[in-house]
């Protein structure tokens, strides 16, 4: 039968598909499904302890301030990472492939149980990885530091984050290498990085530059940024913090992180797009179109080498794009070098973020 619909009291229906599993018990994951009756404005929260409370009370799921608050609540709804208690239940079935809401744990951390992820074991542990407290300018001042408006503004953004690791269960750089510090941890480092009252700012900067699994090893995938849901925009701060580190202390890092990026920004500004062939030379060679003939980057490209066989096996290169790189339009080719020259004319560099600029970057 179709959905019932209680027109009195405004409930529906809902058919919630949890992911259970108890590492203890010994068993697979598996499914469960229950149906709930609600008003489709209530949450994914309130269905699901609907369910613990009339169907199966061993469902596990953490939560606490049930207004988006508190952080605790995390979990995939229909495969994206959400606040369980601020996703409500029509919007949440509009988003189901078969009409039912599949409800599983987050991602790259382990299950402590069913909906229950331990936060301890990844996200904690990489927040305090990055120092998460200010170490004060001395001497410190006798009754406060004057600081900039738009310095605090600015930082602003990054103390809205509310822990809930939402970020961090889509972080697709994680996913591949677990031991990356994070969307996360990094936020949270620019939240100190950028306060003008922290004394160690060329300190932070450098270690989270040299660390191979620091501000480098993030792959731009923006999954952070939609993931997050108080707008705080991991991946923006992380871009900060390589700006102020490159450009501001010219950090140049043992994971040729810097050196990739000048490279990059060279190969777009000259070819209007990246020039596969001339990235990894470059970045570990030297900017130039000598770089390949460097020793550091004959290693490189040497275990490269599977790689671009199998671009060029599966018709993602060609041998004249590897030997001349891409080709644009040349007006095309124009609108890109006058971008680069427009930024790179200004005086100073613009580091605009949500509540600065109006909108998500
Ligand atoms: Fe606090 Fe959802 S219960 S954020």
């Amino acid at each position: 039968m179709a959905e019932a619909h209680d027109r009195e009291g405004g409930t529906q229906s809902f058919t919630l598909r949890l992911r259970r599993y108890d590492p203890e018990s010994g068993n697979a994951p598996y499914w469960d499904e229950h149906k709930i009756e609600l008003e489709p404005h209530r949450s994914v929260l309130e269905a699901v302890l609907q369910a613990k409370d009339r169907f199966d009370g061993s469902i596990g799921i953490r939560c606490s301030c049930r207004q988006a608050i508190c952080g605790s609540c995390g979990v995939r709804v229909n495969g994206e990472p959400a606040l369980a208690c601020h996703t409500h239940l029509d919007a949440a079935k509009a988003g189901a492939r078969d009409g039912v809401i599949e409800i599983e744990p987050m991602g790259n951390m382990p299950v402590i149980k069913d909906l229950i992820v331990d936060m301890d074991a990844v996200h904690w542990k990489k927040i305090q990885r990055v120092t998460p407290w200010l170490l004060a300018k001395q001497p410190v001042p006798e009754r406060e530091y004057i600081v900039p408006k738009d310095a605090m503004v600015d930082v602003t953004q990054t103390m809205a984050c509310i822990q809930c690791g939402a970020c961090v269960s889509d972080c697709l750089a994680m996913e591949v290498d677990p031991g990356f510090i994070g969307p996360a941890a990094l936020a949270k480092a620019y939240r100190f990085v950028g306060d003008p009252r922290d004394a160690e700012q060329y300190e932070r900067l450098n270690d989270l530059a040299q660390d191979p699994q620091g501000i480098f090893d993030c792959t731009h995938c923006f999954k952070c940024v939609e993931a997050c849901p108080k707008g705080v925009n991991p991946m923006g701060q992380i871009m900060r913090l390589r700006r102020i580190a490159t450009g501001d202390h010219h950090i140049v890092d043992q994971n040729n992180g810097k050196r990739h990026e000048d490279a990059l920004t060279t190969l777009v500004r000259d070819y209007g797009l990246n020039h596969e062939a001339e990235l990894v030379p470059r970045s570990y060679g030297g900017n130039s179109w000598f770089g390949k003939f460097h020793p550091a980057a004959g290693k490189e490209m040497l275990a490269s080498l599977p790689t671009a066989i199998k671009g060029l096996l599966r018709g993602k290169m060609t041998p004249a794009k590897i030997l001349f790189g891409h080709k644009i339009p040349a007006q095309d080719l124009k609108a890109v070098q006058a971008i680069y020259d427009k930024v790179e004319s200004r005086p100073e560099r613009y580091e605009l973020n949500l509540y600065i600029a109006g909108e998500d970057e």
